[in-house]
């Protein structure tokens, strides 16, 4: 990866100019957001945590369901506002639509909100100091729907911004699976995977920044093959490679794919001491007639098989995964079904949304839409078993000592709040020595959404002290 491909990157920063980056959605949308802002600093752009006092505004967008691109809009007429005022100082702050929603709308935006200076889409960010600097000069709109990723990564610079003890690494975008009711596929486009190389490297480079862990992130990050050493590897291979670095304790990768769980993947869960004991694995139903209807590929034994291989090779591992209710045509049987797998697999945490229709996918033109009243009911009762497997699961770590990665401040003084390798939020009080460290924690207090604990021994793991 050359950090200087564009001649761009020569250009001396001028004055200090503020940035304020708002995020919408997944962490790849985090991930991209933290590089927006490293391929922005050459230009003397460094972040703020306000709008009203930015030269440039970025809405990093999500458009998986029709509540995030609305939150989009009214966002923007908020923001106008704080442009109009920075307007009246004189100076001139540019506004930027990027991510998904820039991708799938395009120029709609600029017609919708004709104060937006630029759009963009998740692969074309690289360009960004290219685009500011025409919105600047010429003072009109400018759009950049380029779609292939390769480019992009080719031409990012080095991650200058330290990520933190828990860093993301995206290793693959974009999605050829084509489930009815998902607009990824257009939004990200195809299927492509970094190589091997490049993701040690960034991975190496985290680490020395200070990450003890990081999350491999794609959007079917399961389905990365990408040229290795010894030919084309898979996940798995990929995982095991970097597992090799010294000072990195914890590896994790988000979001699968029950189709793309190999052998080599499954087995790594077994004998990878540092891939973390817990996966984010989406089923979306427990009907199988919901699932073909979802073009998913795969059927619920299928789903099951997996979580019992992996179970086996990992007999502590902890599952969650996405659901939809109220999918076109979905009957109260098929729901049953729903709510009976996951009786059956029982999960750690989950996440569950009603279906909403996206413009351009195959499921939002049949006809047999749910009503909105049907969904909202139905999401209730499932929310309601998830959240009772949460607190079992949450329950049935007190009293167990676990290493917890202190990863931020919590809200009270001398508070921090730490993952445990089953993704479980730990708060714990009189810890700030602990900061950024991995430390074996004594669970005493189960709650919905976290975990209280005490400081097991005086001193942090010896890997991580110093
Ligand atoms: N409606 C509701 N939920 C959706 N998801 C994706 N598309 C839709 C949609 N049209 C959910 C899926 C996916 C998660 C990221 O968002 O459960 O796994
Ligand atoms: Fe969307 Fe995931 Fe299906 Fe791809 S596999 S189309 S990202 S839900």
């Amino acid at each position: 990866m050359s950090p200087c491909a564009s001649p761009l990157f020569f250009v001396p920063p001028l004055l200090s100019k503020k940035l304020y980056i708002k995020t919408y959605g997944c962490q790849m949308n985090v991930y991209d957001s933290a590089r927006m802002a490293d391929v922005m600093a050459p230009l003397g752009y460094r972040p703020t945590e306000t709008a009203t006092d930015a030269d440039l505004i970025i809405l990093n967008t999500c458009h998986i369901r029709e509540k995030a691109e609305e939150k989009v809009y009214s966002d923007l007429g908020r923001i106008r506002k704080a442009h109009a005022r920075k307007e009246g100082t004189g100076e001139r702050a540019l506004i930027a639509v990027g991510g998904c929603v820039g991708q799938a709308e395009g120029e709609e935006i600029l017609r919708r909100a004709p104060y937006v200076d630029m759009v963009f889409g998740p692969q074309s960010y690289h360009n960004l100091p290219d685009m500011v600097m025409r919105a600047q000069r010429d003072g009109g709109h400018v759009v950049n729907l380029d779609f292939a990723p390769q480019p992009k990564f080719d031409s990012l610079p080095d991650q200058s911004s330290p990520q933190g003890p828990s860093a993301f690494l995206s290793v693959q975008e974009g999605c050829d699976k084509f489930c009815t009711f998902c607009v990824v596929p257009y939004t990200r486009g195809a299927e492509y995977s970094r190589p091997a190389a490049d993701i040690e490297a960034e991975a190496r480079r985290l680490v020395e920044r200070g990450a003890l862990e990081i999350t491999l992130l794609g959007q079917n990050v399961n389905a990365w093959h990408g040229a290795g050493e010894t030919g084309d590897w898979t996940l798995g291979q990929l995982i095991r490679r970097l597992a090799e670095i010294s000072g990195l304790e914890r590896i994790r990768y988000m979001t699968s794919h029950p189709r793309d769980m190999d052998d080599s993947l499954i087995a790594a869960h077994g004998e990878v001491e540092k891939l973390m004991p817990f996966l984010h694995l989406p089923v979306q139903s427990g009907s199988d007639s919901v699932l073909a209807r979802m073009n998913r590929k795969h059927k619920v034994d299928f789903y099951l098989g997996i979580i019992e291989k992996l179970s086996k090779a990992r007999p502590d591992i902890a599952l969650s995964s996405d659901f939809i209710v109220g999918f076109p045509g979905e009957t109260d049987i098929e729901f049953a079904a729903t709510m009976k797998l996951v009786e059956t697999v029982g999960f750690a945490q989950s996440y569950s949304f009603k279906y909403s229709p996206r413009p351009g996918t195959p499921a939002a033109i049949v006809e047999e839409q749910v009503p909105e009243e049907v969904k909202t009911e139905r999401l209730v009762q499932l929310q309601a078993l998830i959240t009772r497997q949460q607190v079992a699961f949450n329950r049935s770590k007190l009293g167990q000592t676990m290493p917890v990665l202190f990863d931020r401040a919590g809200k009270l003084e001398d508070q921090l709040i730490g993952k445990s390798q089953y993704m479980q939020s730990v708060h714990v009080r009189d810890a700030s020595a602990y900061s950024g460290k991995i430390v074996d924690v004594t669970i005493t207090g189960a709650y919905q959404n976290s975990l209280a604990g005490e400081i097991h021994q005086p001193h942090a793991r010896r890997q991580n002290v110093g």
